[in-house]
């Protein structure tokens, strides 16, 4: 079980304003975030990478002409290769992380990943009163940003990040969340298939199991009112960790959910030095070589959840994984790669966490990829190779 201690944050107020779905259908030249997300492109759902390639083959379903289980099934396979968003929109105002922007977007999309997730605080931008109104220059901000993944033929998961409130008082707060939910569902009803939501990342403390349990069903049941075709993402309390799945109990007539866990066993190989963890300084210099005993260990584990979903009928995305960077390198790598493939020989769509900040994967202010962690996650990205920067770079950090 994944046990964290993440920080609280202070709750900001956002401005009200009334809401303007019909502005996501918005078509302009130009797609920027610069513009603070006012432009548009045309959302045409495009290719996925290589569609033949066999882990995006398929990906061509995540569309609103095939039916839900198809749908679902293709909208995973869209998210074959993702990669987290992360520390960048989730925490309480923008800047305490890496600044969303353009280049990011675009960046992700030449690697060869397949799929951005926006780990979204909602919370933080939203009035504390009802009808407790999202701040409409934020919705500007994530529209930008769902448009430009959109116009490059990237899905989107829009997922529901930090919400602090949610674990520590699921009962006073859980209106709020209903109505967050309603105003994020009602914006984006128009958005392609291929932009999907996710209900909440990793319920826990009080929002246990039973609580979870109801708290999602009343979610979805606010979501499918003005989305009944999106695929929506959801996954286990607590933690969203693999042996959260047993306790998940999904709608059965509700065919178009991909389920999601997270993975970072052994939380002393992931989380050494990690300052949100108590006592994770004890781990550090946890080594993860691949030997067959830590092999094995990933192996049932993944082919747990394997055999959860197939007696489910639901299509598995690994929606977390990775090392953060207090970690040796060649532990990090190993990790890295050695998860990555488990949850490709699964057939796990996967997004790693993260893009730009601790745990990342690109440099936030060269713009440099970390060669040697991309190449774990995507051997065949087109920027590695010839265009390759030195191995020093990542040494160096
Ligand atoms: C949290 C991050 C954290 C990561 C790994 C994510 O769900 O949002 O703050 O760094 O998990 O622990």
């Amino acid at each position: 079980m994944k046990k964290l201690c993440l920080a609280l944050s202070t709750v900001l107020i956002a401005a009200c304003s009334a809401m303007d779905s019909e502005r996501f259908a918005m078509e302009v030249d130009e797609p920027s975030l610069q513009s603070k997300g006012r432009l548009s492109a045309p959302l045409a759902e495009k290719e996925f990478l290589p569609p033949t390639h066999p882990l995006t083959a398929g990906a061509h379903a995540c569309s609103f002409d095939y039916p839900p289980q198809e749908r679902a099934a293709g909208c995973n396979r869209a998210l074959a290769r993702t990669i987290n968003f992360g520390d960048m929109l989730d925490t309480p105002t923008e800047g305490l992380g890496p600044v969303l922007s353009d280049e990011f977007i675009t960046l992700a999309k030449g690697a060869g990943f397949t799929a951005i997730r926006l780990t979204i605080r909602w919370d933080a931008r939203a009035d504390f009163k009802p009808p407790y109104t999202i701040d409409p220059d934020f919705f500007d901000r994530v529209d930008g940003a769902v448009k430009l993944a959109s116009a490059q033929g990237l899905a989107v998961v829009i997922d529901m990040h930090h919400y602090a409130a949610m674990n520590t008082a699921p009962k006073s707060e859980q209106q709020r969340f209903l109505a967050l939910w309603n105003q994020i569902a009602q914006h984006y009803r128009n958005a392609p298939a291929t932009v999907m939501f996710e209900l909440l990342n990793e319920p826990n403390l009080y929002l246990g199991r039973d609580m979870w349990q109801r708290v999602m069903s009343a979610a979805l049941r606010e979501i499918r009112a003005s989305n009944p075709d999106r695929t929506l993402i959801v996954g286990g309390a607590p933690w969203n960790t693999l042996a959260a799945l047993e306790q998940l109990h999904l709608p059965f007539d509700d065919r178009n959910l991909i389920v999601t866990f997270h993975y970072y066993d052994p939380i002393e190989v992931t989380h050494q030095g990690a300052e949100w963890v108590d006592g994770s300084d004890e781990w550090m210099g946890t080594a993860w070589r691949g030997s067959a005993a830590e092999r094995q260990a990933l192996k049932a584990d993944f082919a747990d959840v394997a055999q959860w979903a197939k007696v489910e009928r639901r299509p598995i995305f690994l929606g977390e994984f990775g090392v953060y960077s207090e970690a040796d390198d060649a532990t990090r790598l190993a990790w890295t790669k050695a998860v990555r493939e488990q949850a490709e020989a699964n057939g796990f769509s996967w997004a790693y966490w993260e893009l730009a900040s601790k745990f990342g994967v690109l440099d936030p202010w060269t713009l440099d990829w970390r060669e040697p962690l991309l190449q774990t996650l995507l051997p065949q990205s087109p920027v590695l190779g010839a265009n390759a920067r030195l191995y020093g770079r990542y040494d160096d950090r």
